[in-house]
């Protein structure tokens, strides 16, 4: 009894059992597969790093499968994988070459399957509206038209891409191009140029990848828990993918040594980047250049430095911008705000034609001027809950959840658009885009560092009112029905909704139900004076009659005031409140009515 109140306080209890309530024989019972389990964890030896096998075109055949793994040794996991049990191969593409893929469902699920950064049409992109029904095929088409770097797919079916990807489908692509293959750089794939993909995972009393929780404590590279890798002592590319479902990592070396960053998510940067971190939120890639020349017979450690992560990201100690906020069991989870390793490198002898000199320059890169933008559009990020549960959403974008029957942007063919992204939440989220890569104008006002100065696909949005703006070009493809999607990459949160679509359009437009016109839903219409002082005045409009709540939070989310909170008539209504006693800062106004809508506006208090 006394262990199982350590494993299992009422915060921490897996799903399906309510804590404290467990009754004695059947916690005895969970404490004995609990010993054995843990048992059996601690016992994994290192163990060499997979090295998912590659497939080249121009035709590709995957195969969505269920199967199952032996992360630790007698427990067999239940996984998914595609052409295997696990993971699924790394897809070599060459730039320019037409490219076919045969995407076979044998999962009892029906999914989808998505090219992550790739530039595509959106027929055949794989996002939710693609889906492939158990023993169907998919078979998408298309030119690669993408820079040479390190892509990734996995499925991104509605409610359940974080299902399919957890349970392990997830792949690299590699394309490369004419000025990558000019450069001296590593790229013997499982020589000197090794994929790196990284998740965490977290496995249940009985060894099973469980879901939704916090306690997503196991590290493992490849799908291969605590492994180790032996590398040449030369320089060696690594390309790394985030693919966990929550966590950021803030990756080093164990000796601290300098390495070069040379491609971010949809491309080379334009010169190496010197850094003794890197930090990758979900989804985002980055392709890294590590020297272990003359180092025969040493071992240096890939890390995650947990302990420097700031707060408000999943992954640091706090995942909020306080310690009020914090997510159910998270604070348990070792992984959370320490340092760890991640992969061990065993440094052997070189090997031929190893390269031992860093390129100067690598391929230039002219982001279009912010000048140029022929429209700015905002994407505000908020909770659905307001107060210290705010960190654990479900999150909106714009005051609405992802309906797929719903279009909430139009983007005309062509369009040169600024993207800013304000995150009103306490929590970081990993922002990613469909169809196109962009360019990082500024986060919270600054220009991006050079790592994040390239092509990018994801970009991690900080918390507490902070601000990402990025300028990208709607080229290539369009298609009136057929949407794109944008999410956040905190593949909970996506499931959750967090998620909109865009169709890129030449007109006629559409056969979507547009997004309801502000008459439909209720509004905040006015927040009077803002800046303001003392007392400020809202207006608010109600469609039709019903219980509405209006309120104010801080910037970290809290609960300032309830104003109103009662049945009202449809209509024009007007509030006031005073501020008074509020330490000066920006606040949110939240109106929500009992159809589920909301509505939120901004305002700064000065003194
Ligand atoms: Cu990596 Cu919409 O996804
Ligand atoms: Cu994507
Ligand atoms: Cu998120």
């Amino acid at each position: 009894m006394p262990l199982s109140c350590i494993i299992y306080d009422s915060t921490n209890a897996p799903p399906g059992t309510s804590g404290l309530h467990i009754e004695i024989l059947t916690t005895m019972k969970l404490t004995l597969t609990l010993l054995l389990f843990f048992a059996s964890a601690l016992a994994v030896a290192q163990q060499p790093l997979r090295i998912p096998d590659t497939l080249s075109g121009p035709e590709y055949e995957l195969v969505l499968r269920e199967g199952a793994t032996e992360f630790f040794p007698g427990i067999r996991t239940r996984t998914m994988g595609v052409n295997g049990d696990v993971l699924g191969p790394t897809l070599l593409l060459n730039k320019y070459d037409d490219v076919s893929l045969r995407v076979i469902n044998q999962l009892s699920d029906t999914t989808t399957l998505h090219w992550h950064g790739l530039h595509v049409a959106a027929r055949n992109d794989g996002g939710p509206h693609s889906t492939i029904a158990p023993g169907a095929t998919w078979n998408p088409r298309f030119t690669v038209l993408d820079w040479a770097s390190t892509y990734w797919y996995h499925p991104h079916p509605h409610h359940r891409t974080n299902e399919h990807v957890s349970l392990g489908i997830s792949g690299l692509i590699i394309v490369r191009d004419s000025a990558e293959a000019r450069l001296q750089l590593p790229r013997r794939y499982g020589v000197d140029d090794f994929p790196l993909v990284v998740q965490s995972r977290d496995f249940d009393g009985s060894g099973q990848i469980a879901m939704h929780t916090a306690h997503d404590s196991t590290l493992m590279v490849n799908a291969t828990i605590k492994p180790y890798l032996d590398v040449p002592a030369q320089i060696v590319r690594f390309r790394l993918l985030n693919g966990s479902s929550e966590r950021t990592y803030l990756f080093g070396l164990s000796d601290n040594r300098p390495f070069h960053q040379i491609a971010s998510d949809g491309g080379l940067l334009s010169t190496p980047v010197r850094m003794t971190r890197l930090m990758l939120s979900p989804g985002e890639r980055a392709e890294i250049l590590v020297d272990f020349s003359n180092q025969r017979g040493q071992n240096v450690l890939l890390m995650n430095f947990g302990s420097e992560i700031p707060s408000g990201i999943y992954g640091a100690a706090q995942p909020g911008m306080g310690p009020g906020q914090t997510i159910p069991g998270y604070t348990a989870n070792p992984l959370n705000g320490r340092n760890r390793s991640v992969l061990e490198f065993r440094i052997g002898d070189a090997n031929a034609e190893a390269i031992t000199s860093l390129p100067t320059s690598l391929v230039p890169h002219a982001p279009w001027p912010a000048s140029s933008a022929d429209t700015t559009r905002t994407f505000t990020f908020m909770s659905s809950i307001m107060g210290p549960r705010a960190i654990e959403g479900p999150f909106m974008i714009n005051d609405v959840h992802f309906d797929p029957d719903i279009i909430n942007e139009y983007i005309p063919f062509e369009n040169v658009e600024v993207w800013e992204l304000r995150n009103m939440t306490p929590i970081a989220h990993p922002f990613h885009i469909h169809d196109v890569q962009f360019c990082i104008l500024s986060i919270n006002g600054v220009s991006p560092p050079p790592g994040l100065a390239g092509r990018k696909d994801v970009v991690l949005v900080p918390p507490g009112n902070g601000v990402v703006r990025f300028i990208t070009k709607f080229e290539t493809h369009h298609d009136n029905t057929f949407p794109y999607m944008y999410h956040c990459h905190l593949l909970t949160h996506e499931d959750h909704g967090m998620m909109g679509q865009f169709i890129v359009s030449s007109p006629p437009v559409s056969t979507f139900r547009e997004i309801p016109t502000v008459r439909d839903r209720a509004v905040l219409r006015e927040i009077h004076p803002n800046p303001a002082s003392d007392v400020v005045t809202l207006r608010y409009e109600l469609p039709s009659a019903g219980h509405a709540r209006l309120q104010v939070f801080d910037a970290m989310g809290r609960l300032v005031a309830t104003l109103v909170n009662s049945e009202q008539q449809s209509g024009v209504h007007q509030t006031r409140f005073t501020a008074a006693g509020l330490p000066p800062g920006m606040y949110t106004c939240v109106l929500r009515t009992t159809d589920g809508s909301a509505a939120m506006r901004t305002f700064i208090l000065l003194r």
